[in-house]
């Protein structure tokens, strides 16, 4: 039987979702695309989930892995860059596990596309420092060391010319300012040799949509780092989620099972002891039985009783 798990990506304009088959990081089934609700409230891009997820027949113990373009840290938004402000400081996790009735397990999206790429795509195998970099309507960054994410890395908020550097060079900047690719490369070339200098990485993955039109940039840059683009595109936020779900849920799994058996050892511990110090009570009181009956004084006294004990057996 596959490996399966539901991945959602939530973004600016819309709501994608799809079950994975996490054998080989592919959609399991169509993706399902809802428009994102505008104001997207807590409130109302929760309803748009348990709508698309209501769309698939999904058993309830799927997990369900959704991004989403924040900071997330135990499950609850830190910022909301893109997003409506009033999710920072929403436990997003319990949010939409609550109106879903499902796990759901919640990541940043740049996160999650990270995942993906070094699961399935152009991170595969690769050790040393992987920079996933989703050039979109803000900038993502995943960042791995060797194959470990150090989550919420937000890159696309450095410094650049005084303000977050995807307000200079996110791929929807080069539309809404209508840069050629030229132009547009040039920014990137200063975006890039800045985190390159920060960081020294071994890869850089280039993700979002406009990787699709990774050969209209991507040759122009002039970097020491290896720069691929990313092999995912539009699924990769699916996928990651997926597959973080999937891990998640199985670790959750595996806790759990650890705890029980702990519990258990510690249950027939104390049934063990349980049953020695009834042992115990029942010698002593066959002794003090005996002793009443040989008219011994000493049985009441356990320390001298054994000293005694071993004095004589050992002559
Ligand atoms: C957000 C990140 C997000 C990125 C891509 C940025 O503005 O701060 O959390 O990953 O956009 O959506």
């Amino acid at each position: 039987m596959s490996k399966k798990a539901f991945g959602i990506d939530i973004g600016g304009s819309g709501i994608k979702g799809a079950p994975v088959d996490l054998d080989t990081g592919t959609l399991a089934a169509d993706r399902v695309r809802i428009a994102t609700p505008q104001p997207s409230t807590p409130d109302a891009v929760a309803e748009a989930v348990a709508e698309l997820i209501g769309s698939f027949d999904i058993s309830e113990d799927m997990p369900i892995g959704v991004t989403f373009p924040a900071v997330i840290k135990d499950g609850v938004a830190l910022t909301a860059a893109n997003v409506d402000r009033s999710w920072i400081g929403t436990d997003v996790d319990a949010l939409l596990t609550e109106r879903t009735g499902h796990d759901v397990f919640v990541v940043n999206d740049a996160d999650a596309a990270g995942i993906a790429e070094m699961e399935f795509g152009a991170g595969r195998k690769t050790s040393g420092v992987v920079m996933v970099v989703t050039l979109g309507t803000g900038v993502g960054s995943a960042t791995f060391v060797d194959g470990t994410l150090v989550p919420n890395t937000e890159l696309g908020h450095v410094l650049l010319h005084g303000d977050s550097a995807e307000k200079y060079m996110a791929s929807s900047i080069r539309e809404r300012e209508d840069l050629d690719w030229e132009t547009w490369a040039g920014r990137l070339q200063e975006y890039f040799s800045h985190i390159e200098f920060l960081f020294s990485p071994t890869r850089f993955v280039i993700g979002g949509g406009v990787s699709k039109k990774h050969k209209k940039f991507l040759p122009l840059l002039d970097l020491k780092t290896e720069t691929v683009p990313a092999k995912l595109r539009n699924e990769a936020g699916i996928v990651g989620a997926a597959a973080l779900a999937h891990a998640e849920e199985k670790a959750l799994r595996k806790a759990a099972k650890k705890a029980e058996k702990k519990a258990k050892k510690k249950a027939g511990e104390k049934t063990a002891d349980a049953k020695k110090s009834d042992k115990k009570s029942g010698k002593k009181s066959a002794k003090a039985s005996t002793d009443k009956k040989s008219g011994n004084k000493k049985s009441g006294n356990k320390k001298s009783g054994k000293r005694t004990g071993s004095s004589s057996s050992k002559g």
